[in-house]
């Protein structure tokens, strides 16, 4: 072969596997354009039809008390308000609707605001979804807003067949009326008893008086409770099926829940379950020792009522999917007064004497919003609160102003959430493959951005450690 001959040869050979490459190529090219397509179009298919989960486990579920629009001053919250929380959260849920105790029907709580000719907000609030097409709004029924009466109404719509139906038509009739994407019940179970601690304080803790909510009731028939609401859930799920309306559930603040809540049977009928796993202290049930109010794990050597990773090992291990399992983050700091007998070094458990002052937007005695807590974290505020971080990320940190000895004033002990603990317990959410955060609730986060500018911190700061 001549060099030249051979040159030719390479070059049409070349040239032929260039045209071959380039055929190859392009006929790729198309196929993956194809491949894309029809990727695309199951993937669509898999959504109508499986109605696949976008937000698995980056869930921002922001539940709303529609009745801080009564508040005063800084404190109101309007609807428009909700507007910057909307890019944030994936859900919101609307609180509180109630139950009728003669009808057993889900009924507004406050009429005049949820579905009065005034505001209507039933009708307003879920048309925020035009502005916010992946937003899904709940309707919450219950959430210790609804005030307690002694028929028991909760157990009471559990208990027959007849009861759970009359309830049951009532949120299809509300689902009718207005455009919810579902309904969560934070069920008014009754709670469990305050521990008593065996320290030094025992006998502070005698003579507590406590007549809210169940007070001394002591359910006899928590076994058929439990079994009944079950049901509620399983009927409740197929009537709204067909409709795509979620169904989630609420485990309220001391609500055992190995007592009533069946967590593999709810599994297949429930969407999420949100675990309100804070106020494990509180002033209320325990106005004699602040502690940390939503601690992760529990305290060494600390008779701590219970925390977060107790609670999601509960459902974990009764077979709920990692997914539908949703940690309750609170956006509110509770309070407890310092006197003359608390310690000085402010570290908990401490010894107080009942609920902390309130606070100029919520008036609410032992409860300061996140905006009131982080006004007084600066230096030059008035009545500025020492503030100790949580280096270990597992209990919250906390602020205080100690008693004033000279003037003889009380001081304040504030176990809060701030935008660092709300991450922490994202970040626990992730690592342990939950569903995400539940934030309790936007109205008491900084929405108004009065702390450093960024309206709701804390919502923020728990949505990006997702
Ligand atoms: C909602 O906010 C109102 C107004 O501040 C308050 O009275 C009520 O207790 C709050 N409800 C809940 C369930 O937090
Ligand atoms: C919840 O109930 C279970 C079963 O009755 C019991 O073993 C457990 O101690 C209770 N938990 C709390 C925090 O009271």
């Amino acid at each position: 072969m001549t060099p030249g001959v051979g040159d030719q040869g390479e070059v049409s050979k070349s040239l032929a596997i260039c045209s071959i490459r380039t055929v190859c190529y392009s006929l790729r090219a198309t196929l993956n354009k194809m491949k894309l397509l029809i990727a695309a179009i199951f993937a669509a298919l898999c959504v109508a039809t499986f109605a696949v989960d976008v937000h698995e486990h980056n869930k921002v579920v922001c539940y709303w008390n529609s009745t801080s629009f009564e508040r005063s001053g800084p404190g109101k919250f309007q609807v428009d308000d909700l507007r910057p929380a909307l890019s944030l959260c994936t859900h919101l849920v609307y609180g509180f609707a109630g139950i009728n105790a003669d009808t057993l029907e889900v009924v507004p709580l406050n009429p005049n605001l949820d579905t009065g000719a005034g505001y209507a907000f039933y009708r307003m609030v879920p048309q925020l979804k035009r502005s916010f097409p992946d937003l899904k709004v709940y309707l919450s029924v219950g959430g210790n807003a609804d005030p307690y009466e002694s028929t028991h109404k909760y157990l009471l719509v559990t208990e027959t067949s007849e009861n759970r139906r009359k309830f049951i038509n009532s949120v299809e009739k509300i689902f009718n009326d207005y455009e919810f994407d579902g309904i969560d019940l934070a069920w008014q179970f009754p709670t469990v008893k305050v521990k008593k601690n065996r320290g030094t304080f025992s006998s502070l803790w005698h003579g507590i008086k406590k007549t809210f909510g169940y007070g001394k009731f002591k359910d006899d028939k928590e076994v058929e409770h439990r079994d009944g609401f079950t049901l509620l859930v399983r009927d409740l799920k197929t009537a709204l099926r067909p409709k795509f309306k979620d169904v989630t559930v609420t485990v309220l603040p001391h609500v055992n829940a190995s007592i009533y809540y069946d967590a593999r049977l709810l599994a297949p009928n429930i969407d999420t379950v949100h675990l309100w796993s804070f106020d494990q202290k509180t002033p209320e049930r325990n106005p004699k020792e602040a502690d940390y109010p939503a601690p992760i794990y529990e305290s060494y050597g600390r008779v701590q009522e219970d925390n977060i990773n107790n609670q999601v090992r509960y459902w974990l291990e009764h077979g709920t999917p990692g997914s539908k399992i949703v940690v309750g983050v609170p956006t509110f700091a509770r309070t407890w007064k310092l006197t003359s007998d608390s310690q000085i070094s402010g570290v908990p458990p401490i010894t107080t004497d009942g609920p902390g002052a309130e606070g100029p937007h919520t008036g609410i005695p032992g409860l300061l919003s996140y905006a009131e807590v982080c006004s007084r974290l600066t230096e030059s505020a008035v009545g500025r609160l020492r503030r100790v971080n949580d280096p270990s990320k597992k209990y919250g940190s906390y602020a205080y102003e100690p008693y004033n000895s000279d003037a003889g004033t009380d001081g304040i002990w504030v176990g809060y959430e701030s935008p660092d603990t709300a991450g922490n317990k994202a970040a626990y959410a992730k690592a342990k493959g939950l569903g995400g955060v539940a934030i309790v609730d936007i109205s008491l986060d900084d929405f108004r951005g009065i702390c450093t500018g960024d309206k709701f911190p804390i919502v923020r700061a728990a949505k990006y450690k997702l």
